[in-house]
């Protein structure tokens, strides 16, 4: 992803994530970060953006900052894909493990990350604005 891509991404970011999406200040502070300590994706279908994913790496360990699929294109592989590739980049940074927070009220998301090879391990409680919990994930990438 890069700068160029913000208008695209920014649309699809607020229209997956109505109640707390990043402002374009917070994304454009990540893309800031890149190659250094961030990696971040954008897929394309047709040559148009429908989705972005990133990720945060710092001595061996990485967290999956966001993901978001255009609704129209959900459940068709591209967040997967994505996945993959933020793995595949952990990995190449000897990350040991990955870490990533999703909303409790996210049964898909949760889903696909379990898909991934993620586990709970733990809850922080009423961490969004909104009361709802944060389940925190890890898998780990050594081996
Ligand atoms: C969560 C999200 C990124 C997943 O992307 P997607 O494109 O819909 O997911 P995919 O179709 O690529 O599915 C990925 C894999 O998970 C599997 N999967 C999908 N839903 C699943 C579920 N509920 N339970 C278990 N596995 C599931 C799929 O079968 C697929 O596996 P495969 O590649 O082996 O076939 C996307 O749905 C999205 O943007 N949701 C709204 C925003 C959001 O919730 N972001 C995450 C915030 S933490």
């Amino acid at each position: 992803m890069t700068e160029g891509d913000l208008p695209a991404i920014m649309a699809i970011e607020r229209a997956t994530f109505p109640y707390d999406a990043w402002s374009e200040g917070m994304m454009r502070g990540e893309l800031a970060e890149q190659p250094r300590t961030r990696h971040y994706v954008v897929a394309l279908v047709d040559e148009v953006i429908v989705g972005y994913a990133g990720m945060a790496a710092a001595a061996d360990q990485a967290d999956v900052q966001t993901i978001a699929v255009l609704q129209a294109h959900q459940g068709t592989g591209v967040g997967g894909a994505m996945l993959a590739e933020l793995l595949r980049e952990a990995r190449r940074r000897c990350a040991r493990e990955i870490f990533l927070e999703v909303r409790d009220d996210n049964p898909r998301a949760r889903g696909v990350y379990e898909h991934f090879g993620f586990e709970e391990i733990g809850i922080r409680r009423r961490y969004y604005d909104d009361g709802t919990d944060a389940i925190m994930m890890r898998k780990k990438l050594d081996g």
